[in-house]
């Protein structure tokens, strides 16, 4: 549905989960869907790639925020429910959201403004909590936007890699990391990733939904990373006459250059938001 990728687990056992699919794979490891024989749940297993925890610091850090993220009670933020370590590799266990993604959402959904912006509206929820929470995301974009088949969107994949990390990986690869196309410019300088950073890539998020295609269409990593630090992009409502100006400008004040040029928080762009659908009536 989703991709081409082949469905078939490569193995059928993963510590005590049975896996029975693959759901995808990314940048950060292979996620499964399986089953946990204690209570009869179906889980996501992300079993993260061997190279992804690079040092202990990494891996320390984020043992530490698992157990936080444990406490997490948000609807628009997948549940995350434990790490595991030992022989078989480095997992961990989230909840399993039964839709697809909004990178499938966007190449396949038929254009409707008001849900788009209801989902829009959702994710801006999500991060608040998160950030409420002392968290930045460090990785939004459409494939870390999960739906459930009732429509409600919730974020995954959040501070994989916390500042300490991505800030010692500048000059071994980054775009290891992250990804590239939604990275925010301060994060390429080197500097420390706060809410406004996920503000930008929730902003790139955002230009795609409601303009249907990216706002820097380069296939040069260098070339992106440019366009991040020093272009200003088409404005929303010049490339898609079906995206409101009002809507336009939000978006590009997300994008700002300066972190402290974006909006303060994701309550402020999601109250935005909502008075641009007022508006129209
Ligand atoms: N908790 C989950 N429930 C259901 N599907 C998931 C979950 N987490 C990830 N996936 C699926 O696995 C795919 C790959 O995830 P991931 O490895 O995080 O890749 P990416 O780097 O593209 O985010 C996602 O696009 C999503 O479709
Ligand atoms: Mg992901």
């Amino acid at each position: 549905m989703k991709d081409d990728i082949q469905r078939t687990p490569d193995r059928s056992q993963l510590y005590r989960f049975t896996l029975d699919r693959v759901l995808g794979k990314g940048g950060t490891g292979i996620v499964y869907r399986g089953v946990d024989p204690e209570n009869g749940q179906v889980v996501a297993v992300k079993l993260f790639y061997e190279a992804f925890f690079r040092n202990r610091l990494h891996l320390r850090d984020f043992i530490r925020n698992v157990n936080r993220f444990r406490k997490f009670s948000h609807p628009n933020v997948a549940h995350v429910y434990e790490f595991i370590q030992g022989d078989e590799g480095q997992c961990l266990i989230i909840e399993y959201v039964d839709g697809p993604d909004l990178k499938w959402y966007i190449a396949n959904r038929p254009w409707n403004l008001q849900e788009r912006q209801v989902i829009a509206a959702q994710i801006c929820n999500g991060l608040q909590y998160l950030h409420e929470n002392d968290f930045t995301h460090h990785d939004l974009k459409p494939s870390n936007i999960l739906f459930t088949r009732k429509g409600l969107a919730k974020l995954v994949d959040y501070s994989l890699c916390g500042n300490s990390y991505l800030l010692s990986l500048f000059d071994s690869g980054l775009h290891e990391q992250v990804t590239p196309m939604y990275v925010a410019p301060e994060l390429i300088r080197g500097e420390k990733a706060t809410p406004q950073s996920d503000i930008y890539s929730l902003g790139i998020t955002l230009y795609l939904l409601f303009v249907n295609r990216v706002p820097f269409p380069v296939d040069n990593l260098h070339a992106l990373y440019q366009c991040h630090l020093r272009i200003t992009p088409d404005h929303p409502s010049q490339v898609s006459e079906k995206c409101p100006q009002a809507l336009g400008d939000l978006i590009m004040r997300m994008l700002a250059k300066k972190p402290e040029k974006r909006f303060r928080d994701c309550d402020e762009v999601r109250i935005t938001l909502a008075n641009i659908g007022k508006s129209r009536i």
